[in-house]
């Protein structure tokens, strides 16, 4: 059997050109084995790994192949044979007999046919599931898809595929997506892109074919307490609370619902913004259950810009744009890390220090890794020494926390500094709508009451439930306090009936 192969493959290299072919191919294979084992045991799951084994080793097959064909072409113009006769020049003669099943080099050329048929297509399905792995989008492209890569890992969907949000379903999806792709592999190789990476980014599935698969507005229902805890800038950074009761639910009518009413089936809301950050709001439209629009009129922007052709529907990406890539702000990362008891707060001055180190301007990453340290600690050194002496292990935990902080949202590489990329989840995103200037027809403005997105139960308060204990009647808030109680109450009573 050996000596059989060892023969078909000499027959098949005409020349040096074939032999070259016979050994590209040869060897591409065997690599491609070799690396798939690697990665399928899990002793490589490199990205680079998988960019060879799955793209240059299937086309080295291929090209190994053509260049075998290509050997025979040419030797059969230069000596003028048929394919009959180099056939029976390159092979022994028992070999080329025809028998009831064609000849034996016919049946090899059928059965190394078949092979190469299994194995390429072997090789671009693994290709193409690979090339679906987060670690392959996050990661192949090196410095690129850093900040991404960074904040998708300590995101809420750390286990949710890229291609899940960015590509979706369907054969479409998956052209498109492709060719986009190789866009970006030229882009990135003659380092065409654009840093920070812009966005809004248009190429993202519809929200219904992708968050819907997972979150759908029937399933947001009722009120989701949220609670903050920010600390002063004071010596020992005095907490305070905010809570809100979220009003997330979707609504079952036209109107009654609350911060997903925008997204129920029934409803609809377009807008059109100054440019392509979608930031400024020109008009907005509200769909009415008679099936006509409300449009609010933004009365600061509309004279200066006149219409727009650029219209986009409401969906959740306009105000969940940070989903995944969430990036912190300085002030509130530091709240947390101090939450968390991450960060010391018995040691004096620590918020407003800790935000100071972190929001120095510093040329590169490893510059900032530096800065924190000399920025926390030179401070202490000048004016609490007996801190540093006393409390030295504390403090340098503190330095590590915030170059961890640092390193998840500051890219130097890729231009990503502190607010690079706006959150839209907030009052910065509800306010581009809800504000007084969008004004209808008849001069009503859309709605903008405080209570009317969340309950508020305490609000920068020494306590977190302030609101809902009954008022100090002789205070000064005590109306707004019995509002606030009372709204708190009510709203709760009312998502408890919807439900
Ligand atoms: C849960 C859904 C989801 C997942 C999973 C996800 N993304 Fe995104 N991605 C988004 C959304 C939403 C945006 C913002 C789009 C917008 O504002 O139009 C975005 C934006 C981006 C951007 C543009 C820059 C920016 O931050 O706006 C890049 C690049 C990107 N994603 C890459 C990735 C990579 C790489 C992965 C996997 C490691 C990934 N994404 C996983 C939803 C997702
Ligand atoms: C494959 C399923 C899947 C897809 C697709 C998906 N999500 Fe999620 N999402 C999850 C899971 C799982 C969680 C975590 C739930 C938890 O922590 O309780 C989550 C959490 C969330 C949260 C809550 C975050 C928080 O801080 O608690 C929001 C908001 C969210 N997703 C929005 C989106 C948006 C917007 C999209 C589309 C761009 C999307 N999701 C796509 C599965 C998904
Ligand atoms: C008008 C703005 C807006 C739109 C549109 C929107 N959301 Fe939300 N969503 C919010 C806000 C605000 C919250 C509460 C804060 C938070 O938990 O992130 C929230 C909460 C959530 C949560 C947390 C779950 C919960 O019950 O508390 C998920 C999941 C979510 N949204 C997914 C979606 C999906 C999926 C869509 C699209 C179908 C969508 N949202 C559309 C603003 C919006
Ligand atoms: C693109 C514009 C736009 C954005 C952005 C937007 N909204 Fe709205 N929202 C509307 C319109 C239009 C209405 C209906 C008009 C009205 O009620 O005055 C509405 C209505 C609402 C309602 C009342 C629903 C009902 O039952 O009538 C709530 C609650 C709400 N929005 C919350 C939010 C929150 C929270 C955010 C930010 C996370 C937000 N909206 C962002 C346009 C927007
Ligand atoms: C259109 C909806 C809407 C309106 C109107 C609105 N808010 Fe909010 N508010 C939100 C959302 C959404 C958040 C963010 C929730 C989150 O980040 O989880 C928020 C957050 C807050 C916070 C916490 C902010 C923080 O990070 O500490 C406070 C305090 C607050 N709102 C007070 C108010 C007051 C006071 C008003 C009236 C002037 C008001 N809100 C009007 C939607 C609204």
């Amino acid at each position: 059997m050996w000596k059989w192969y060892v023969g078909f493959i000499r027959g098949v290299s005409v020349d040096g050109l074939g032999k070259t072919g016979v050994v590209l191919t040869t060897s591409a294979f065997v690599s491609f084995v070799i690396f798939e084992f690697t990665m399928l045991t899990g002793i490589s799951s490199n990205a680079y790994a998988g960019l060879v084994s799955y793209l240059a080793l299937p086309a080295l097959f291929v090209v190994g192949l053509v260049l075998i064909f290509w050997a025979w072409m040419r030797q059969k113009r230069t000596t003028g044979l048929s394919t009959r006769e180099l056939i029976e020049r390159q092979f022994e003669q028992s070999a080329t007999r025809m028998s009831f099943l064609g000849s034996r080099v016919m049946r090899t050329v059928m059965m190394f046919t078949l092979a190469n048929v299994f194995f390429l297509s072997l090789a671009s399905s693994r290709m193409l599931s690979f090339m679906d792995e987060p670690e392959f989008c996050g990661t192949a492209c090196h410095s690129v898809m850093h900040p991404e890569w960074a904040t998708y890992q300590d995101s809420p969907h750390a286990r949710v595929a890229c291609v899940d949000c960015h590509v979706g379903e369907g054969v479409d999806a998956l052209v498109d997506s492709k060719l986009n792709g190789m866009w970006q592999m030229v882009s990135v190789t003659f380092g065409l892109y654009e840093q920070p990476i812009p966005t809004p980014v248009h190429q993202l599935r519809p929200a219904r074919e992708t968050c819907e698969k997972c979150h759908w507005p029937t399933k947001f229902y009722g009120s989701r307490v949220e609670q903050y805890v920010r600390y002063a800038d004071d010596s020992v950074s005095t907490p305070s609370y905010t809570t809100l009761s979220l009003k997330v639910d979707t609504g079952k009518a036209a109107t009654g619902g609350g911060i997903h009413w925008h997204v129920a089936e029934a409803n609809e809301v377009r807008y059109a913004s100054v440019d392509d950050k979608r930031e400024e709001m020109i008009w907005v439209e509200a769909r009415q259950a008679d099936g006509s629009f409300i449009r609010y009129e933004n009365q600061r922007l509309f004279h200066e810009h006149g219409d727009s052709e650029d219209i986009r529907s409401v969906d959740c990406v306009d105000c969940h744009n940070r989903a995944t890539h969430v990036y912190e702000d300085p002030k509130l990362a530091v709240d947390e890390r101090l939450l968390l008891g991450l960060l010391p707060g018995e040691i004096p001055f620590i918020k407003r220090e800790a935000v100071t180190a972190l929001t120095g301007s510093y040329a590169d990453s490893v510059a900032a890794m530096v800065g924190i340290e000399n920025q926390l600690i030179g401070f202490y050194r000048v004016n609490y020494p007996g801190v540093l002496v006393r409390q030295a292990e504390l403090l340098d935990s503190a330095v590590n926390v915030l170059r961890d902080v640092y390193r998840r949202n500051v890219h130097h590489s890729m231009n990503v500094t502190w607010g690079a990329y706006p959150d839209f989840r907030g009052h910065d995103g509800c306010f581009r709508c809800h504000n007084e200037n969008m004004l209808a027809e008849d001069g009503t403005p859309i709605s903008h009451d405080c209570t009317m997105c969340h309950s508020i139960a305490a609000y920068d308060s020494e306590t977190p439930f302030e609101f809902l204990l009954p008022p100090d009647t002789s205070s000064p808030t005590a109306t707004m306090h019995q509002f606030l109680r009372k709204e708190y109450f009510e709203s709760l009573n009312a998502a408890v009936g919807r439900q």
